[in-house]
């Protein structure tokens, strides 16, 4: 049987499936719905320092390609997470990945410190690309403003890695990428949703609570596979910095495309709304793809494309 286990920042993982950030909750919610099989691991929705609760109104629509969301980082904030969502991901049969956000470099480091403190949590992923809160993205606005967050976070997670969801904001990803790398970035993942709007034409407003939100799905899956491949060319790759990618994966010819183009793993989001048991049919559909390519381990395929 093809392998497909991978090692991805550090984290020994049996499968290359991994739960994007803000699908499954904390992940006791995929777990009690038995969607675990088929993923190597799951990322946690954002936590921040404070509880948030998110935006008002309509958070989530459906779009022909997709959905577009504006749920605004809503969680329970950190010392909920420690008191109790923390006993219950710790157990889970596969890795938590507790995703961090913040208003300010001191918000994201003392959640960084907080998280490292726990001996299970192995790695963090740091979002620092979420489109859908005021300051979102206000690390983004400049490379130099990312460098100096990412920078101290790195000083905070001594034993625990790192792995920076990139924004989009740059002039190109690898921008964004090159930066992660060189505040030393373990992994990388993207993509997050891409701004986007949906009008009522009826009513004239926006179709969710927020002027514009973020798209997700198959409609996005293009873009991403792209974006992974530039940046796995110009940065990771070189670098021997893993990537995640994510974006519009539904079924796994979406996996393998981003397997092929430079991601070592791959996230599904929307589609765990459609069909929470979907990882395990992705997978088993990539164990064959990869053994139709004479290949022994999913591994020998990263990068692979022929252009
Ligand atoms: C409802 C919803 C909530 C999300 N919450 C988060 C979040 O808390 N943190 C984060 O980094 N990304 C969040 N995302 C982005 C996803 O992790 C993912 O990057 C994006 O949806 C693209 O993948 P997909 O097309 O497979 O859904 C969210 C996406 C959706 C649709």
């Amino acid at each position: 049987m093809a392998d497909l286990s991978i090692d991805f920042a550090g984290l020994e993982l049996e499968s290359p499936l991994i739960a994007a950030a803000g699908m499954v909750g904390y992940g006791p919610e995929l777990a009690s719905v038995d969607g675990l099989r088929g993923l190597g691991a799951i990322i946690t929705k954002s936590i921040t320092l404070d509880a948030r609760q998110g935006n008002a109104g309509m958070r989530v629509t459906d779009l022909q390609s997709g959905m577009l969301n504006a749920v605004g980082l809503a969680n329970v904030g950190l010392d909920a997470f420690i008191g109790s969502v923390a006993l219950q991901i710790r157990d889970l049969p596969v890795p938590a990945i507790p995703s961090i956000a913040g208003h300010s470099i001191g918000d994201y480091e003392q959640v960084a410190a907080a998280m490292q403190a726990m001996s299970f949590v192995k790695a963090v992923e740091v979002n620092v690309s979420c489109p859908n809160t005021d300051d979102g993205r206000a690390f983004a606005e400049s490379p130099q403003k990312l460098h100096n967050l990412l920078v101290d976070i790195r000083s905070v997670l001594k034993r625990t890695a790192m792995i920076v969801k990139l924004p989009l904001d740059f002039e190109s990803p690898s921008t964004a990428a090159e930066v992660a790398v060189e505040a030393g970035a373990d992994a990388l993942t993207l993509i997050n949703t891409i701004p986007a709007m949906s009008i009522d034409v009826r009513t004239r407003r926006s179709r969710i609570g927020r002027s514009a939100g973020g798209a997700s799905g198959p409609g996005i899956h293009p873009l991403a596979v792209r974006m992974v491949a530039d940046v796995h060319k110009d940065i990771a790759g070189p670098a021997g910095i893993p990537i995640l990618g994510l974006g519009g994966v539904m079924q796994w010819q979406d996996a393998a495309e981003f397997i092929l183009a430079g991601a070592t793993a791959v996230g599904l989001g929307t589609a765990l709304f459609v069909d929470p048991r979907r990882p395990r049919k992705v997978l088993r559909g990539l164990r064959k793809w990869v053994k139709s390519q004479g290949c022994g381990s999913i591994r020998d395929l990263v990068g692979a494309v022929e252009v």
